[in-house]
């Protein structure tokens, strides 16, 4: 082949690696963020990254657009390898045309996505884009439309990830909102369907744009986000971390990380965590801690909803996913937020063959008119048909209070828990002692000549007889009641035995989850 042409491709290669130019780049740096290429570097195993449709170009001749050169269509998508394991990427190019999504960009990300999803493997998205290319009309909004479309039918059997990286703002939000994970870079990238100067325009509401949709307000506030990285390169060092819960698809198990952390460890911090006072709060993060291989907790949203926890850790080197009250906040009720967020990870875990881990400390659901006018009927129904639903091994661990509803919905025997030990300090049970004691003993109480004391004794021993786990475990509803230091050598055991489980559901169309 003549040299030149060589030369010309190499050429041509090298302006489309330019993007839009040294000086946006630099721009982009000022701003505190990676170029889209130096964040596809930093995804991928060093030298596995391999372009596709680096040529594609726009073909919009709207407003002047004819004479736009869009280097790499402002956007870089391409598949390499993360931990030696197949995976898709995208990342918006915000130093070409502002990273907007018109209909050949849109292309680019689709044929990343019909692959991903034919060779089941996980797709990250890396956002950093103004949004629809306004001079591309209707054809930016098809291109939106194709890629949820995708978004949807992927749902369920590739991982799908994504990470917000700059602005992200109306429809394309979307995107990302349909994904399994959204992570979100702390001050540098925002999430909104109207942005701060429409909101004005319209409800007179003054609002910034990192308040009304920054990393913060999506972790904490509106619970759209899952997870907040300190800047690009953590977010794509958490995003590599995530990616090694996962399996590739739907067919597969996690891969098994080995560990030197002794399964059979007893821990005896374990017998003492539990306070004796049944109202004193205890760090439930802590349990889950002393049970995972190193002591690794990987939170999932950790700033939304804090009573309830989720994440996932390894024992004996498997993915396991944690579902778990956490004292410490609203004493562990069950609200709203929790239901949400526990019946979407629930969710997530089955759909990727990860066993769930739910551990039980919750009092009741939170009582209140916020509560009931917001739906909280129809929310914590969710946690209710998600475990319900789920077929991956169930295990449930009652370390203290399982009252009422609240019991049901943290996954008991009859909601499908595979395997459900407890405590010697559970309280399994209708409801709280207290309440119970009114509400049966009222009469004895009223008709006592001293109701104060009877009242006391009463509580006393309802206490004693039914806010216990031996009333459960008589009927077989507990399989056993075991020793707080000897929970981690229990769960290895009950996971290794579960690792065969096959259950089936009726044939159906899908299931109408109340959302
Ligand atoms: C075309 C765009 C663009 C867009 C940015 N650019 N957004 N071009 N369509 N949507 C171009 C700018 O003209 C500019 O080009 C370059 O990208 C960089 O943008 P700047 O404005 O200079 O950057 P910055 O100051 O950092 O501001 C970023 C921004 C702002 C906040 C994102 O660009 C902006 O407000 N853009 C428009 C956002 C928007 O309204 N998008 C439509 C949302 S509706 P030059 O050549 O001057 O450097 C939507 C619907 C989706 O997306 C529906 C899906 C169903």
């Amino acid at each position: 082949m003549a040299v030149n042409k060589i030369e010309e491709l190499r050429q041509r290669k090298a302006k489309i690696e330019l993007g839009g130019g040294e000086k946006r780049i630099a721009s982009q740096h000022e701003k505190g963020k990676l170029t889209a290429r130096e964040r596809i570097n930093l995804l991928f195993d060093e030298g596995t990254f391999v372009e596709i449709d680096a040529f594609v170009n726009h073909r919009c001749v709207n407003f002047g657009m004819e004479k736009v050169e869009s280097p790499g269509e402002g956007v870089v998508t391409g598949y390499g390898q993360v931990d030696g394991r197949l995976v898709y990427a995208y990342a918006q190019d915000f130093t070409v045309v502002g990273g907007s999504l018109g209909e050949m960009h849109a292309a680019k990300i689709v044929k990343v996505q019909d692959m991903a999803l034919r060779m089941g493997a996980p797709i990250v998205g890396l956002n950093d884009s103004g949004g629809a290319r306004i001079q591309e009309g209707v054809d930016a909004l098809s291109g939106y439309a194709k890629i949820f479309y995708r978004n949807t039918i992927s749902s369920g059997v590739i991982p799908q990830i994504t990470a917000i990286m700059g602005p992200c703002a109306g429809g394309a939000v979307y995107s990302p909102a349909l994904t399994d994970f959204i992570f979100m870079v702390d001050k540098t990238s925002q999430m909104f369907i109207t942005g701060p100067q429409v909101i004005k325009t319209v409800t007179g509401e003054e609002v910034s744009a990192e308040e009304l949709g920054g990393g913060m307000t999506h972790n904490r506030t509106s619970g759209v986000a899952h997870f907040l990285s300190a800047n690009d390169e953590a977010c794509i060092a958490d995003i590599r971390r995530l990616l090694s819960f996962l399996p590739s698809n739907n067919l597969e198990t996690a891969p098994v990380f080995q560990t030197a952390d002794d399964v059979n460890k007893i821990i005896a911090e374990l017998d003492e965590i539990v306070p004796e006072n049944p109202n004193k709060p205890y760090d439930m993060k802590k349990v889950i801690e002393l049970i995972a291989d190193d002591g690794d907790f990987y939170e999932v949203q950790p700033y939304f909803a804090m009573n309830m926890l989720t994440g996932f850790i390894r024992i004996n080197g498997q993915s396991v996913g944690i579902i778990a009250n956490q004292p410490k906040v609203l004493a562990g009720c069950l609200d709203i937020n929790a239901s949400d967020k526990a019946g979407r990870f629930i969710r997530t875990c089955d759909a990727y063959n990860i066993p769930v881990l739910n551990i039980v400390d919750v009092p009741g659901f939170l009582p209140g008119t916020t509560q009931e006018y917001g739906g909280i009927i129809r929310h914590g129904a969710k946690m209710l048909y998600a475990y319900s639903e789920a077929t991956v091994p169930k295990i449930t661990l009652i370390v203290r209070k399982a009252y009422g509803g609240a019991y049901i919905a943290m996954c008991c025997k009859d909601l499908g828990a595979d395997m459900v030990l407890a405590w010697p300090t559970a309280e399994i049970a209708v409801m709280g002692p207290e309440g119970a004691a009114n509400i049966i003993f009222r009469k004895e109480i009223s008709d006592s000549d001293n109701p104060q004391q009877t009242r006391v004794e009463l509580v006393e021993n309802y206490k004693k007889e039914f806010a216990t786990p031996y009333k459960a475990a008589e009927r077989g509803y507990v399989d056993d009641v075991i020793e707080p230091s000897a929970t981690r050598p229990r769960l290895a055991d009950a996971l290794n035995m579960l690792a065969s489980k096959r259950e089936t559901r009726p044939a159906k169309k899908h299931g109408n989850l109340p959302v």
